[in-house]
Parts: C-alpha cells; sequence; structure tokens
C-alpha cells in the first residue's frame, strides 16, 4: 500500500476536501525528545521504524497551526508570520502532505504555523510541526479521528511526529504490518513530577544531513547498524523501568547510551555523519565531569549538534551555575 491508499482507507470518503473543508483555530503539538531514539526505517515511504522508540513531550514547547481553505491554484503557507515561496522545501513537504488528505482533489489551503523553538536545529520542530498540522487538518476535514489514528497519520509526515500527538511520556510501538496499521504511538501512563530538560543550543543553523537522509545512509553503509535495534529494545525495557520505579539515574545513563550509540551508527557510516560541533564534545565533557563530581546530570543529542539535558529540578540552581544559558522544560511540572 502506498501513502494515498492508507490515507483514503481512514478518511470518510474521497472527496472530504470537497464537502467538509472549513477554516480553524490554532492547534497545538508538541515538541518531543526522544530517551530511545528512532533511527532507521524498514519502509521510507510509509516512515515504518526499524525500532521501537520512547520520547517524552515538551510540555508549552512546540508548534502551533491553523488551516482554512482557499481559493486558487497552490496553498498559501506561513511559518513564524512568513510567507514561504511554493518552491522552498518547507512549503512543499506540507503541501505534499496535505496531498494526502487531498487525495486528487484540487482544493489549496491557507497555512498559519509558528514554533516556539529553532525550526529544522535537531530540536524535533518537524515533529510537532506535522503532529500540529495532522489535528488542524482534523478539525478542518471534520474527521473527528482517534489519538492512535491521528498518531499514525503524523507518522506520514514526519515519524518523530506519531509521539508529538502526545504529552508526557510516549512510546512508538514499531508495528509489524506492511501497511503500518499498527506503528503508531501512545501515551504513558506516568507522571514525574519534578523531571526536567535542558536545551543547549550549540548551534542553531540548519543541519547539513537531514534526519530522513542521514538514516537512509546509516542502514545502507554502517554494520555496527546490525546491533541497532538490539541496543533500542534493550534500552526501553529499561526506560520503563525506570519510569516506573522513578529511578533517575537509570532514565538518564540509559538515555545517554541510547544517543551515543545511534551517534556510533552514524559516525561509522559512510560518508561519514557527524553532527556534533567542537562545543557538543566539550559540553559533553564538562557533563561527564560534573558527574563525576556528584551531579546526576545526563544528556541526549538527535541529529544535530545540540544537546539536551536530563536533570532533577532539585538540582536547577547546580545545573545553572554551569550552564546559564540553559532554556529549561518541565514536562510534569514541579
Ligand atoms: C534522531 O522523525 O525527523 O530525532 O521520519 O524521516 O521525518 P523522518 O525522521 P525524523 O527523525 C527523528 C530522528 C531523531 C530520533 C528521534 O526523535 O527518535
Amino acid at each position: 500500500m502506498n501513502r494515498f491508499e492508507v490515507v483514503a482507507a481512514m478518511l470518510p470518503s474521497a472527496d472530504v476536501c470537497a464537502q467538509a473543508a472549513r477554516a480553524t483555530e490554532e492547534h497545538f503539538a508538541p515538541s518531543n525528545i526522544a530517551v530511545c531514539k528512532y533511527w532507521g526505517k524498514r519502509d521510507a515511504e510509509l516512515n515504518l521504524p526499524i525500532n521501537p522508540s520512547l520520547s517524552v513531550s515538551l510540555d508549552h514547547l512546540g508548534t502551533r497551526t491553523r488551516v482554512e481553505p482557499i481559493d486558487g491554484p497552490v496553498d498559501d503557507i506561513w511559518l513564524n508570520g512568513l510567507q514561504m515561496r511554493p518552491d522552498t522545501m518547507f512549503a512543499q513537504r506540507l503541501s505534499r502532505y496535505i496531498d494526502l488528505y487531498r487525495q486528487g482533489h484540487p482544493q489549496a489551503f491557507r497555512v498559519e504555523t509558528r514554533n516556539n523553538i529553532p525550526t529544522a536545529a535537531g530540536l524535533a520542530s518537524s515533529a510537532s510541526g506535522f503532529a500540529a498540522l495532522t489535528l488542524a487538518l482534523n478539525d478542518a476535514l471534520q474527521l473527528e479521528l482517534e489519538a492512535a489514528a491521528l498518531s499514525m497519520l503524523a507518522r506520514l509526515g514526519s515519524g518523530s511526529a506519531c509521539r508529538s500527538i502526545y504529552s508526557g511520556f510516549v512510546e512508538w510501538h514499531m508495528g509489524h504490518r506492511e501497511d503500518g496499521a499498527d506503528s503508531h504511538a501512545h501515551p504513558i501512563e506516568a507522571q514525574w513530577p519534578g523531571l526536567a530538560i535542558g536545551l543547549i543550543k550549540v548551534d542553531e543553523g540548519v543541519k547539513s544531513v537531514d534526519s530522513r537522509s542521514g538514516m537512509a545512509r546509516t542502514v545502507e553503509s554502517c554494520h555496527l547498524y546490525q546491533s541497532w535495534p538490539l541496543q533500542a529494545n534493550t534500552d526501553l525495557v529499561k526506560l520503563h523501568q525506570a519510569i516506573d520505579a522513578q529511578d533517575f539515574k537509570l532514565l538518564g545513563s540509559t538515555a545517554e547510551q541510547n544517543a551515543l550509540s545511534m551517534h556510533a551508527t552514524m559516525i561509522a557510516s559512510w560518508p561519514p555523519l557527524v553532527y556534533w560541533q567542537p562545543d557538543s564534545l566539550a559540553a559533553m565533557q564538562k557533563i561527564w565531569a560534573l558527574r563525576q563530581q556528584g551531579l546526576e546530570l545526563y544528556f541526549t543529542m538527535d541529529a544535530g549538534p545540540n544537546l539536551k539535558l536530563l536533570f532533577l529540578e532539585q538540582d536547577r540552581e547546580a545545573v545553572l551555575s554551569h550552564f546559564p544559558d540553559l532554556e529549561i522544560v518541565l514536562p510534569f511540572g514541579s
């Protein structure tokens, strides 16, 4: 099944755009940080992963999107108050995603989307972006789909977007079906007040190799990648234990090792994929030294140079004294 067929099976009718399209309010979806990473696809068209993953959503940091049907031949796409030319990668990616709902009908939309996180800086704005757009289209086309279906649809925009449909801890079941009907996220019923995530912005520029191309390169060229699914599955079990027992050391150490394992597969790809910059490594070394001195501080990293720190709110002052520019999010409040 291709993407169009998968979506057609979820829509009430093929001409839903002609019948039901209406303007919406803003819909919000949070950004998410994976503590067990999604890296590698078994189906690149449907964004079906080779391994399961687990994330925590970033509360108020994310994307707000509203859509509105318009007359005209092309979508009118706005990002952070700026009109995007239709030939930009950003506009094309969104329009191609909306095509799945259009199913060949010529209805165009105005899409107004705003991020309060840097776009394409490794802070997962595509995840919250596609999740917010999915929620807005569900409203615009009066689809009334359940969360699992919305998660599946968001996955077709960007894999990690399937986790941004939910807040808190979220697990993405990789699924095994060819049409991806069992590959969607679901929320984990656990709170962790006082869990803190700190964002270190090493570089806010657009990354050189996006996740999609990066993972394709790794799967094709890296022999170490063979062991990645085993690493991810082992880490997933440990993360569930950590969350159940509120064992921060286990959560932090598992997340950090998981991220470094993913980066090991990236580095061992050909041509090599090194997302780190000198400041990324300097921050890691600082974290390891602080941990030696007894501070419970861990990090994770995605396909970019920025670090996301994991610590407990009780250590906020100590962490801030070493990383004064840190932006701190408490996904579950204090
Ligand atoms: C390293 O979801 O951006 O952030 O499915 O190709 O859109 P596509 O990839 P994307 O990949 C995210 C990769 C990651 C790890 C993660 O968030 O799990």
